[in-house]
């Protein structure tokens, strides 16, 4: 009657963990019980099962960059840290902002061995409406500065777009930083080569001016807003119920800092801020910030190895965002609920990704095994992505020890998922099957 049925596993259900057996068919949960019988068992004794991450902000530069990362890599990390779904964002090469090239993106992720949404790119003469109906997540990021993939837009680019986004019912993720304050302070920085000098070239007024700015544009089109990576405790201000945003794990966990430690190997947009800024997103968490998400972002070092103002922006994260949270709930930082609440429930939530995110009846069978008294040092050559390098060398973190994306095991130690084994999952404005 059953596939396969989980035995002996503490689950986390309903806000907290419990002892209970899970039954799956189909890729699917199709029971969960005291006591289920069944011919095939799977022994889970010593695991908590957690849903699988739903990480709504990664960067995996296929087509087009894919030396940095592609498809399966990228996927494969996602798998060895317990990320069982991806939302992709379209600064790739082409971008993807019309039909063609989101096709082209489709087969790319043909090499996913994890389940992804594909998000819209918003740069003047973007297809909004059809990408929409053709099943993307979400528009976005849309970048109100200057980042990579020379994706910007201008105010009234900015203000146009939100009107039709709003009209779509779609969501807009919004890159908050502000151009101009970039620019004015870049210009006084000219000639510094010292790499903390960046956090200096892009200061918290510059997310908090862009993010009023997106909210006063959202408010007069109706548009819901999304804020990516927000970094900075001005910023958290503006946040309320109809404002989500997500934090990074390196917003979290690194700071001006670790300048002296990484070089140029921590500039990333928004870039590292203080410990205070630090401090106001840990709060956060407890209210305002609905989703972590990594923004993994993979650039190889011999790109990131240069000076500060020729470097990329960007650091990997997918495989590393659960395991270091992990650590943080085993160091009383926050809550297990908390975590899945930000990793898994909400992410799959406001993005509408159907049947992710949380363990019941109906749902896929996206879990993820872990043994929470495993803590580990990271290491970047236990990474999967092509990066090769990771900017929390050394912390310690709690590693799944099995992933399963709708059933299948993809991840169990090693990397098992088959290639393109990952399903896109459409977003709530699909009509066009392409
Ligand atoms: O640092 C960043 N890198 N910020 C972004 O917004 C884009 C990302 C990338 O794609 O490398
Ligand atoms: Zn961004």
């Amino acid at each position: 009657m059953f596939d396969v049925v989980l035995k002996n596993a503490k689950l986390f259900l309903d806000g907290e963990v419990r002892e209970a057996e899970l039954a799956i068919t189909d890729g699917r949960i199709s029971k969960i019980a005291k006591d289920i019988r069944a011919d095939d068992i799977l022994d889970a004794r010593g695991s908590l099962v957690l849903p699988g991450v739903v990480d709504v902000h990664v960067h995996f530069r296929d087509p087009g960059m894919t030396h940095k990362e592609d498809w399966y890599s990228g996927s494969s990390a996602a798998a060895a840290g317990g990320v069982t779904t991806v939302v992709d964002h379209p600064n790739t090469t082409p971008p993807t902002t019309t039909l063609k090239s989101f096709r082209v993106k489709l087969k790319a992720a043909r090499k996913s061995i994890v389940d992804f949404g594909i998000n819209a790119g918003v740069v003047e003469g973007a297809q909004l409406e059809t990408l929409w109906r053709a099943g993307i997540t979400a528009f976005g990021e849309i970048y109100m500065a200057e980042s990579m993939g020379k994706m910007c837009v201008d105010d009234d680019a900015l203000s146009n777009a939100l009107k039709t986004i709003a009209q779509l019912g779609g969501i807009a993720c919004i890159h908050a930083e502000d151009e101009r304050v970039i620019k004015e302070r870049t210009r006084k920085l000219v000639g510094k080569t010292d790499p903390s000098v960046y956090s200096a070239s892009r200061p918290n007024e510059s997310e908090k001016d862009a993010i009023a700015k997106a909210i006063r544009f959202a408010n007069t089109a109706r548009c819901k807003l999304h804020i990516c990576h927000i970094s900075t405790r001005e910023g958290l201000r503006f946040m309320s119920k109809n404002v989500t945003c997500e934090v990074a794990p390196h917003h979290l966990l690194l700071t001006e800092k670790d300048w002296n430690r990484l070089g140029s190997l921590g500039k990333v947009n928004p870039p590292l801020r203080s410990e205070e800024d630090k401090r106001a997103l840990w709060a956060g968490l407890q209210n305002r910030i609905g989703i972590i998400a990594s923004d993994h972002a993979p650039h190889i070092l011999e790109e990131k190895e240069q000076d500060i103002w020729s470097a990329p922006p960007g650091v990997p994260g997918v495989e590393t965002s659960l395991p270091l949270m992990l650590h943080a709930v085993k160091a009383g930082h926050i809550s297990l609920q908390c975590l899945v609440g930000r990793m898994a429930i909400n992410p799959a939530r406001v993005f509408g990704l159907n049947g992710k995110g949380d363990i019941k009846v109906g749902n896929d069978a996206d879990l993820v095994f872990i043994d929470p008294k495993d803590v580990k040092p990271i290491k970047a050559e236990n990474m999967h992505s092509k990066a090769g390098w990771t900017p929390f060398e050394g912390m310690h973190a709690i590693f799944p020890k099995m992933t399963m994306v709708r059933g299948a095991i993809v991840y169990d130690g090693e990397v098992v998922g088959e290639k393109g084994y990952g399903r896109f999952i459409p977003g709530r404005g699909r009509q066009i099957y392409i």
